[in-house]
Formats: C-alpha cells, structure tokens, sequence
C-alpha cells in the first residue's frame, strides 16, 4: 500500500490547546491506565502517534521519564509541547505515521488520538503500529474524546452540510478501524484482540464560553472546516453568530459540556 494524503495541524498548531481541553485529572488517569495495561513499569519504550502538542505524551513522560516517544508530521505542534514535559524525558521525531523511522518490535505500547481520520490510508498506519509493537505483548491504544462539542459547532456543521461544503473525512472513524483491527489476517484483518477499557473516571464537564467557541469557529480550528470555501465559511458565521444570538442572549453566556475520553485497547496475543 503506498502512503496517500493526510491533514498536517502545522497551521493551527497555536490554537489546538485550546479547543481540545481535557482536564488535568482525567489527563493524568489516561496516564495511569496507559503506562499500567502497556506494563511500563518493567521498562520499555512507549510511541505517542501524532502526539499533537503532547497532550497524552507529556503526563506520560512525567511519570516513566526517559521511555516516551511523539511522532508527528508537524514541527509547529511539537514546539507546544515545550515544557509540559521534564527536559529529556520525552523524545519527538517530525515522522509519517505511515512510515515510520523504528525497527520493528521495539514499542510495549503505542497511542493514537484523534488521527485516522485525517490520514487517507489509515489501514497503512495500523499496519504500521502492529509492525512497531513488540509481537508479544506490545499494546496498541486508540482514544477518542466523546460528547463535549458545543451545540454551535453543531449547527455550523448541520448548516454546511446543508450547502453541501462540508468534506467527508479522509480516513477512518473509530469503527471501521476497529472491524479492521479485529477481522482475521485471512480476511484481510489484522488479527488483534480488541476491547474497550472500562474508564468511568475519565469523565467531566467544562464550562465554555461562547465567546471562545465562536472564535475556535471563526479561526477554522477543526479539521473538517479547513476546505470550506472562504465565501461560505463568512456565511455560516454570520448565521451562527445570529443563532449564539438568539440562544445565548448574555454577552459573558457560557455553555457547560460533558465529555468522556474512550480508550480501546488492541493486543496480538
Ligand atoms: C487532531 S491532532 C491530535 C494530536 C494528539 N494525538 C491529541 O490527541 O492531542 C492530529 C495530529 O496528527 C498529525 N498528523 C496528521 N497526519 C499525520 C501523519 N501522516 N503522520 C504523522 N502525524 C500526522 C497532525 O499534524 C496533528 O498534530
């Protein structure tokens, strides 16, 4: 399979933080729950696929210094990282997660968030991840944050669809990847055992301002309204800022948001 497109986060890398907040706490758990089902406690290396601005990588590193690798395709969206990690403990590579620069076998655990779906031949890079896992016992985690989306970014979305401008993602959303994951090699799987982690505790609310909505709206944060024409996308703004209007009449109106962090965990027994 040869490596297709993808969707770089180089130009929107000084924003990201603030659009995909989790707190503290729940980010700290994730922590916990990776580095125990990985069994990192006896030493190891663990890759964060597309570590973003090291939002996973960074608690990780904190607690098993000196064993956490960040790939990504985009340099601006490391340099965040900076000192969310302690010096030395967190090594990043500017790599194509489908084609990566490790041996094979060399990672006890390996975490991708939020990165099939920008990446055309997804399938490629969890071929990839399974080649870099150790073949026993290496640990492929994929995550997704749940819930949490402002119900004016919905209603962008609802309206772009509507006029047809709103693209179909690139590659792949939690299912398919995971039927992928699971079917057998005869059938054109990849032969993993795959469950779903119980994490009741990586659960919270956040309240959110409007105001701050609006302008990750206006500011084209999310990916899928990166190809949005700037006509339409001047429209659709209009229309939400009238419907913030009429639902959130108070100019300081804050909206509160539940959101949970799903964790799926993949192993070659
Ligand atoms: C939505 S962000 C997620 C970052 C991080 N995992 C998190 O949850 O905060 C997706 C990241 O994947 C990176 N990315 C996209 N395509 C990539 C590829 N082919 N190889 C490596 N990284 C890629 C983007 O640059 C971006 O930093």
């Amino acid at each position: 399979m040869t490596p297709g497109r993808f969707l770089s986060f180089e130009a929107v890398a000084g924003d990201y933080d603030q659009t995909r907040v989790i707190p503290d706490a729940q980010l700290k758990e994730t922590a916990r729950i990776l580095a125990r089902e990985s069994h990192l406690d006896r030493g190891g290396l663990f890759l964060d696929g597309g570590v973003g601005t090291g939002r996973f990588a960074a608690p990780l590193a904190r607690l098993h210094p000196g064993q956490i690798i960040g790939a990504d395709i985009a340099p601006a969206m490391m340099e965040r990282i900076g000192a969310k990690a302690p010096p030395g403990s967190l090594s990043l590579v500017r790599a194509d997660l489908q084609r990566l620069p490790f041996r094979r076998g060399v990672f006890a655990g390996v975490l991708l968030v939020h990165i099939l779906q920008l990446i055309e031949q997804w399938k490629l890079v969890l071929q990839e991840m399974r080649r870099v896992l150790a073949p026993r016992g290496g640990v492929l985690f994929l995550g997704i944050e749940q819930g949490g989306r402002s119900t004016l970014v919905d209603f962008y979305y609802e309206r772009a669809r509507g006029r047809h401008v709103l693209a179909a993602s690139l590659g792949s959303g939690m299912a398919p990847a995971l039927a992928y994951l699971r079917r057998v090699e005869r059938a054109g799987g990849l032969g993993a055992r795959v469950t779903l982690l119980e994490t009741p505790q990586l659960a919270w609310k956040r309240i959110t301002p409007i105001a701050r909505t609006l302008e990750a709206l206006a500011g084209r944060t999310f990916s899928q309204m990166w190809d949005i024409p700037d006509e339409s996308h001047g429209a659709l703004m209009d229309e939400t800022r009238r419907r913030a209007e009429l639902t959130f009449p108070k100019p300081d109106a804050a909206e509160a948001l539940s959101s949970r962090f799903a964790l799926y965990k993949a192993w070659w027994p």
